[in-house]
């Protein structure tokens, strides 16, 4: 299975032949996990775990990855416990960790950092989240989920809920979009609109989408992808206020939907998202994180340059 990348930092690195293989990957290392015979595929080798941002699930399931293909994991959280609380710049880390690890994956605040991170070693780099730029890793694990869902992606209409400015794994899921024959609603209130370069991105690749303030757009929609309001993200704390109710999602909305809406969530929720829809069996949103563990073990397969078994 050809992987032609060292890095993953973002989602327009990844051509229609890499996401179908990293889906693939990801199918062998579920029958592998089944069968019990993924321990040991990573054996001896090091995940450097370097997460200068909050996060459960990207920073728990790729440690995970690497403990169920039977390699080791070191870890640093936050800047606090980090030299660089000290001065120390991210490139003069990175020349550690590639002295102590055989890959990394990074989250950190500001947009880019993983390109820098990437840019001072030659192990493998994986953004876990920069920022508002990139998360591709979930994106990989939204479109899996989709598959396991929906059997296709093609021809499905796919409603995007809420902070579309601000929320890196929409950037990274619409970039990946565009590589199938899809229709892409956008609802956000106009201030938290998508930013212009994924609009112009999108009109580029002649992807049909619409926008709307509207949530009952969703009625119409094969997938429900539903965000929170990135709080973190704002600069002015009056605007979050302003904003941060815009939309919630619960069970007696959904019923008003006249498809099978599939509801995914890259998660954490808070608001957005009642909790008296996690018992319809169209809410996948758990099991869309749970699927992170699989896709995290195919991708650490893949950048380390090693042949995923298929059983
Ligand atoms: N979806 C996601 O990135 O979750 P965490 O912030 O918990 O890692």
């Amino acid at each position: 299975m050809d992987f032609p990348h060292l890095h993953i930092l973002d989602a327009d690195q990844f051509s229609r032949v890499d996401l179908e293989n990293v889906l693939t990957g990801t199918a062998r290392i579920e029958k592998l996990l089944g069968a019990n015979k993924a321990f040991g595929l990573l054996d001896g080798k090091i995940l450097a775990s370097l997460f200068f941002e909050s996060s459960t699930r990207t920073r728990l399931s790729f440690e995970t990855a690497m403990n169920r293909l039977g390699g080791r994991v070191i870890t640093t959280v936050g800047f606090q416990f980090s030299s660089i609380s000290k001065g120390e710049t991210l490139y003069d880390t990175m020349k550690m960790i590639e002295a102590y690890a055989d890959i990394a994956v990074i989250r950190h605040p500001v947009e880019g950092s993983s390109r820098i991170a990437a840019g001072a070693v030659s192990i493998p780099v994986i953004n876990a989240g920069d920022g508002i730029g990139q998360h591709p890793t979930q994106a990989l694990l939204d479109l899996y989920t989709i598959f396991k869902e929906k059997n296709a992606v093609e021809g499905l209409r796919i409603g995007f809920v809420g902070d579309l400015k601000y929320g890196r794994t929409i950037h990274s899921l619409i970039k990946m979009l565009r590589h199938y024959n899809v229709e892409i609603v956008l609802i956000s209130p106009v201030d938290l609109a998508l930013p212009e370069s994924y609009r112009k991105e999108l009109r580029r690749e002649n992807v049909k989408f619409e926008e709307t303030e509207d949530i009952k757009a969703l009625w119409d929609c094969d997938v429900a992808y539903i965000t929170r309001i990135q709080e973190e993200r704002f600069a002015d704390r009056a605007e979050f206020e302003r904003l941060k109710d815009s939309y919630t999602i619960n069970r007696a909305f959904l019923l008003g939907s006249r498809k099978p809406t599939t509801i995914l969530h890259p998660l954490p929720r808070v608001a957005e998202l009642s909790t008296d829809v996690d018992d319809m069996p169209t809410a996948a949103y758990f099991r869309q994180a749970a699927y992170g563990v699989a896709v995290r073990m195919a991708l650490l397969m893949l950048c380390l340059k090693q042949e995923i078994p298929a059983i």
